[in-house]
């Protein structure tokens, strides 16, 4: 084997230098679902670190709907939906799906990662695509395989994205894609202003919806329908694996966009489909959602709850708009120090550092479920404080 290729991977050793230093972060083992509290090591810790914010990935409707679909199905398709591996049970959640975000198609994946791979890169060879600096990696990686000119704007920043619009040819192909929700920042994109840009250079417009479906909009149908406008949109996108309990992506449209990306996107006719476990589990989670608007409810009552404490505590969360709260370190040895010293007194956070985010950009996302409690909350941001104060991130 080539020496230089390997050379490079035993060359990196920033995770052993970390862990020396006792605050690695990553690939912790939970010991239990991912609910409010979780077993870690023997103990109980409390959750703020996941995506699953209707809580619905250990409720144990979905886990009963998931074992009558593996005794029904067995527990793979074996093949891609292209192929061998559609049930009726995928066309049925495409449906529900359709119905959901008000398309007129859908058609499911087995990973939202390959959702944004496999559509973001049928971009043509004389298109542009624009893409928001905080665009998920699988949106990046997706314009990376397409053949078009990629132009990056500023977060949220629409004089950036009209210049950039301004740089391509007014009938050259164009797609806008944006996340609904920034999974990290908590903020929404301005949905309406980004559509009316794009209707006036004549472009396409396309939403990541991975954590605005089961948050914003009438019962959780996403960021698209919090702000009136899914007509507008081309195409939606979301992942089963927050809101939704499972695992899992999907994009909707109208029927002669759908019909060329099921006939054309690799990530879908090229990789097995959704396993039946999944895809049962995903329509409970819908059905859920829809019929106890309570859970979403709770959910905006717990972030109002939280975004009160913070702000009476002197936290920096940015500009949230959402159940994710960004919690500004903004210094990645602090950062992770206080991610330890959380989970040593029972919280579970995660860090986001470079290179996912610049040094000064440095936070802690806390994330909310609707199965909190107030109670935890505050317990968890309470002991929170304390670590803030002693590292002296607040004064
Ligand atoms: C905004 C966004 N899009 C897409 C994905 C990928 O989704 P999945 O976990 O289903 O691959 C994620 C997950 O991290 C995400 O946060």
């Amino acid at each position: 084997m080539n020496k230089s290729f390997t050379e490079r991977f035993a060359q990196y050793t920033l995770p052993q230098e970390v862990k020396a230093m006792g605050i690695y972060p990553y690939y912790r083992p939970i010991e239990s679902g991912q609910d409010p509290v979780v077993r870690m090591n023997g103990r109980d810790v409390l959750m703020f670190g996941s995506n699953s914010y209707l809580g619905l990935s250990d409720d144990p409707r979905l886990k009963e709907a998931a074992i009558e679909a593996i005794r029904k199905y067995g527990t793979s398709c074996s093949g891609s939906r292209f192929l061998n591996g559609t049930l009726d049970i995928h066309l049925a959640l495409e449906e529900k799906l359709a119905r959901l975000v008000g398309k007129e198609e859908a058609v499911t994946f087995s990973t939202g990662f390959q959702v944004n791979l496999g559509v973001v890169s049928l971009g043509s060879r004389d298109g542009y695509i624009f893409l928001d600096s905080y665009d998920h990696a699988c949106i990046i990686d997706g314009s990376r395989l397409s053949h078009s000119r990629v132009l990056k704007f500023s977060h949220n920043d629409l004089r950036a994205l009209e210049n950039k619009l301004k740089i391509a040819e007014i009938d050259a192909p164009k797609l806008i894609v944006v996340d609904g929700v920034y999974s990290m920042s908590g903020d929404l994109a301005p949905l309406p202003q980004i559509l009316d840009l794009a209707e006036e250079y004549n472009a396409a417009v396309m939403i990541d919806d991975a954590h605005g479906l089961g948050v914003f909009g009438h019962q959780g149908r996403g960021t698209a329908d919090h702000f009136g406008v899914t007509d507008r949109v081309d195409l939606i996108m979301g992942t089963f694996s927050k809101s939704f309990g499972s695992l899992g992506g999907f994009v909707a449209g109208d029927a002669t966009l759908l019909n060329y990306i099921k006939h054309n996107s690799r990530s879908l006719i090229f990789s097995a489909s959704m396993p039946p476990a999944n895809v049962a589990a995903v329509s409970k989670a819908i059905d859920i959602m829809l019929s106890e608007p309570e859970r979403i409810e709770h959910l905006w009552d717990l972030t109002r709850f939280a975004r009160e404490q913070f702000v009476r505590r002197g936290f920096d969360f940015g500009t949230t708009q959402s159940p994710i709260f960004p919690l500004y370190v903004r210094d990645m040895v602090k950062c992770l120090t206080a991610v330890r010293d959380a989970l040593d007194a029972g919280v579970f956070i995660t860090p986001v550092i470079p290179p996912a985010v610049p040094e000064d950009s440095v936070i802690i996302r806390f994330a909310l479920m609707a199965t909190h409690t107030f109670e935890q909350v505050e317990e968890a941001i309470d002991k929170l404080e304390k670590i803030f104060r002693r590292l002296e991130i607040i004064c």
